[in-house]
């Protein structure tokens, strides 16, 4: 099986070329692999963040834009990634309130002013950047005092048995729909390579706290599967 570099700018340009190559399926392959539940953690996520509509909220690692266009309805949105495909399909997507701006971007050094930002939000992003740690040093920079921040990706369930059987699924589960809607199992094993490289839930929680933010904390969502952490900026 391939092996993605875990740091350095050879894993960026890998997982790059990975979601610029999946941007065209990637919504109906998260809706089948989640069975549509990333729906209700992504409103969830978004519940929390306690959003006005004069506010300003980043969307980083925006992918296809689901959770920019879902934020939209509440607050003004700007949605960044680094894979111009992705932002291709995000620009095309039509749902409800203003349209998100759109930002060709590099998480690790973002083009934004220090504070001009009210909260942001990075789904099933972190885990996936070369180097989490500065992508959430750049977070707290762009966010204003008091700022939110929310982040969503796959977690760690804490009992044995749970997580030896959902680690099993992950292995199998996603290399399938890989194959079957790209003929490219290797695309979605991937998820599984890049989890076994993060961090228990504490261990995020204590990069936010390297990083400056306050008010950490997280919860479990579907036994473990999932973890949504969230913190602010004193
Ligand atoms: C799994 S997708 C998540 C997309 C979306 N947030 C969602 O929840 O469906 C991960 C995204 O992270 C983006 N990404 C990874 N590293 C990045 C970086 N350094 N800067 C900006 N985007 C990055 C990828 O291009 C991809 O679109």
């Amino acid at each position: 099986m391939k092996r993605y570099p875990t740091h350095g700018p050879e894993r960026a340009a890998a997982v790059r070329r990975l979601f610029s190559g999946l941007a065209r399926r990637y919504d109906l392959v998260n809706d089948v692999q989640s069975a549509g539940l990333h729906r209700l953690w992504k409103r969830r996520l978004l519940r929390g963040m306690e959003l006005r509509p004069e506010q300003r909220l980043l969307d980083l690692a925006c992918g296809t834009g689901d959770l920019a266009w879902r934020a939209a309805s509440r607050t003004r949105v700007v949605g960044g990634d680094f894979s111009t495909p992705m932002l291709v399909r995000a620009r095309a997507r039509r749902t409800s309130g203003a349209a998100p701006s759109w930002t060709l971007l590099d998480g690790l050094a973002l083009p934004f002013h220090s504070g001009s930002f009210d909260a942001a939000v990075v789904a099933y992003g972190l885990r996936n950047f070369a180097d989490p740690p500065a992508a959430l040093r750049e977070l707290f920079r762009v966010l204003r005092s008091g700022g939110r921040l929310g982040i969503l990706d796959f977690g760690k369930p804490p009992q044995r048995f749970v997580r030896a059987a959902y680690d099993r699924w992950l292995r199998m589960a996603p290399p399938l729909l890989g194959f079957w809607f790209f003929r490219d199992a290797e695309a979605y094993a991937y998820i599984a390579e890049s989890l076994a490289a993060y961090p228990e839930a504490d261990g995020v929680s204590a990069w936010l706290r390297a990083a400056g933010f306050g008010g950490v904390r997280f919860e479990r969502l579907c036994l473990g599967a999932m973890t949504l952490h969230r913190a602010s900026k004193p």
